[in-house]
C-alpha cells in the first residue's frame, strides 16, 4: 500500500511532534526532512563550505549528530535550503520514501508542493510567530528574544526564496496550532486522514 502523508509549515509549528505521533498511529515510516538541510548546512559549515557536495554526498553519520537542532544549525539548513542543486540532490531520496511501501509521513516545506504533489494527504501546520517562538525556546532554551529573532528570519527566507517557498498546496488543510494542545492537534491531523483512508 501507498500512503503518503505530507506535512509542511513554518518552524517550531509543530510539524515533527505531529508527524512522529500520526507515524506511531497508523503504522507509517517518518521522515523528518528538515534534518537532511540541517546536516548539509552543518557539515557545509565544518568543511570550509561547499553545500552542494555536502547534499550529494550526505552519509547516515551526519544525520545521526547530536547538534543538528541548534538555533545556528535551523540558520545553517535555510541557507543551504536556497540552493537548487542542494535540493535537488536532496529529491530522489525523499521522493522514494514517500511512496515505499505501507505509507510515509514526511515533514517540511515542500512535501506536497514539490516531493509528493500526489500525496494522499497534504497538511499545513501553522501557529503565530511568538507561540513558534516560544515552543522552541522551550526546546533549546537561552535568550528568548533570539529566538523569536531567529524563527522569524528563518521562514522569511523560507518563504521568500525562488526554489520550492514555503506555502500551502492549494489543497492543504490548514491545522492552525496557535491555541490547541498537541493532543488537539494530533487528533485534528489523525482524523484527516482517517477521513482519506476509508
Ligand atoms: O524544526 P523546524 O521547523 O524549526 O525546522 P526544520 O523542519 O528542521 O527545517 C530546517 C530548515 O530546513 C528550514 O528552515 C528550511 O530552510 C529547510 N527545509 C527546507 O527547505 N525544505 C524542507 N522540506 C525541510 C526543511
Amino acid at each position: 500500500m501507498k500512503f503518503t502523508v505530507a506535512i509542511d509549515g513554518p518552524a517550531a509549528a509543530g510539524k515533527g511532534t505531529i508527524s512522529r505521533a500520526v507515524a506511531a498511529r497508523f503504522g507509517f515510516a517518518h521522515l523528518d526532512t528538515g534534518a537532511l538541510y540541517r546536516a548539509v548546512g552543518v557539515k557545509a559549515g565544518g568543511e570550509g563550505g561547499d553545500p552542494v557536495a555536502a547534499a550529494r554526498g550526505l552519509t547516515p553519520a551526519d544525520l545521526a549528530r547530536e547538534d543538528l537542532r541548534t538555533l545556528a544549525a535551523g540558520q545553517a539548513a535555510s541557507k543551504v535550503a536556497v540552493i537548487p542543486e542542494v535540493r535537488q540532490a536532496l529529491l530522489e531520496f525523499q521522493r522514494e520514501f514517500a511512496r515505499r511501501d505501507g505509507g510515509a509521513v514526511l515533514d517540511g516545506r515542500d512535501i506536497g508542493t514539490v516531493i509528493c504533489p500526489e500525496a494522499e494527504v497534504k497538511l499545513f501546520v501553522t501557529a503565530s510567530a511568538e507561540v513558534r517562538a516560544h515552543r522552541r525556546w522551550l526546546e533549546v532554551g537561552g535568550d528568548a528574544a533570539a529566538v523569536l529573532a531567529e524563527v522569524v528570519a528563518r521562514d522569511a527566507r523560507d518563504m521568500n526564496r525562488a526554489e520550492a517557498p514555503l506555502k500551502p498546496a492549494a489543497d492543504a488543510v490548514v491545522i492552525d496550532t496557535s491555541t490547541m494542545s498537541i493532543e488537539a492537534a494530533v487528533a485534528a491531523a489523525c482524523d484527516e486522514i482517517a477521513k482519506r483512508m476509508r
